[in-house]
């Protein structure tokens, strides 16, 4: 097994509140190359969170977040740019800038870090936006893409920095199935060139599509981390709820 093979992203321990409100507590999580992951949980679980948390966004109240062999917890940023090069996000909503056209908006970070010309950028750009079938949509601005339209500019965006490891926040949320079908089929396609995705989300379709470990996130807490035969042989009373909402879970 290479160097490269062992690397993995973590979280240890990991307690994080807001406003005194827990989000997580002793909350351990693992990604590793090559182990497609879902982290599930329902709206507000803290999933959006967790993925700030990996990337060194926001600082644990305790615990440890490691990138590779390295620990950036308690890190200035500065210290961890370039394991963190190695990971791309694709936000829930595409966070797209709205005064960049498509174009500028994938080469946004290619340009600030002035490594490549301009013209190497644009092939990049091309190549990025033709992978995920919207090179049409080159010289427009995000008001003028539709939602499936903008997750696939966002999808570009975290390819231009020729990442391992994707991660995805909700990138089904909001869409018709065959725009869901496409994001499906990126993922899959992503995976076959040796990406690594993590994705949080509550569709759970598309999680067994593009996933092989799962992870269940409810009440800051972890309740359940397998495969798919695992999740779905679950006994956990919350879990099974989860998969399949029977009356006993509507709001009283
Ligand atoms: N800046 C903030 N100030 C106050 N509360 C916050 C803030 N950010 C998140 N929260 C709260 O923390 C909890 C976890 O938020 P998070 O966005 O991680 O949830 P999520 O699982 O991603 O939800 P969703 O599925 O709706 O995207 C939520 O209950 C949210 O209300
Ligand atoms: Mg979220």
């Amino acid at each position: 097994m290479s160097v490269s093979d062992r690397y993995s992203i973590r979280m240890e321990q990991l307690c994080y509140s807001i406003g005194g409100r827990k989000i997580l507590e002793d909350f351990d999580f693992c990604l590793e190359r090559s182990v497609n992951h879902t982290i599930l949980g329902v709206s507000g679980a803290g999933k959006t969170t967790i993925l700030k948390l990996l990337l060194g966004l926001l600082d644990p109240d305790s615990g440890r977040v490691f990138l590779g062999d390295l620990c950036i917890t308690g890190l200035p940023e500065s210290r961890f740019i370039e394991p963190r090069k190695r990971i791309a996000i694709v936000f829930q909503g595409g966070a797209l800038f709205d005064s960049m056209t498509v174009g500028e908006n994938v080469g946004y970070r290619l340009f600030e870090e002035n490594r490549l010309s301009a013209r190497e950028i644009q092939s990049v750009v091309t190549e990025k936006l033709s992978f995920v079938g919207v090179e049409a949509a080159l010289n427009l601005y995000p008001s003028e893409l539709s939602g499936g339209m903008k997750k696939r500019v966002a999808i570009a965006r975290a390819l231009a920095a020729d990442p391992d490891y994707i991660f995805f926040d909700e990138p089904t949320t909001g869409l018709d199935p065959i725009g869901v079908y496409n994001i499906c089929n990126l993922m899959q396609r992503l995976q076959a060139e040796g990406k690594t995705t993590l994705m949080v989300t509550h569709d759970l379709n598309t999680a067994f599509a593009t996933s092989q470990r799962f992870t269940f996130l409810h009440q800051a807490r972890m309740l359940f981390e397998g495969n798919e035969v695992q999740l779905k042989a679950s006994s956990i009373p919350e879990v099974r709820d989860f998969l399949q909402p029977t009356e006993s879970s509507l709001f009283v």
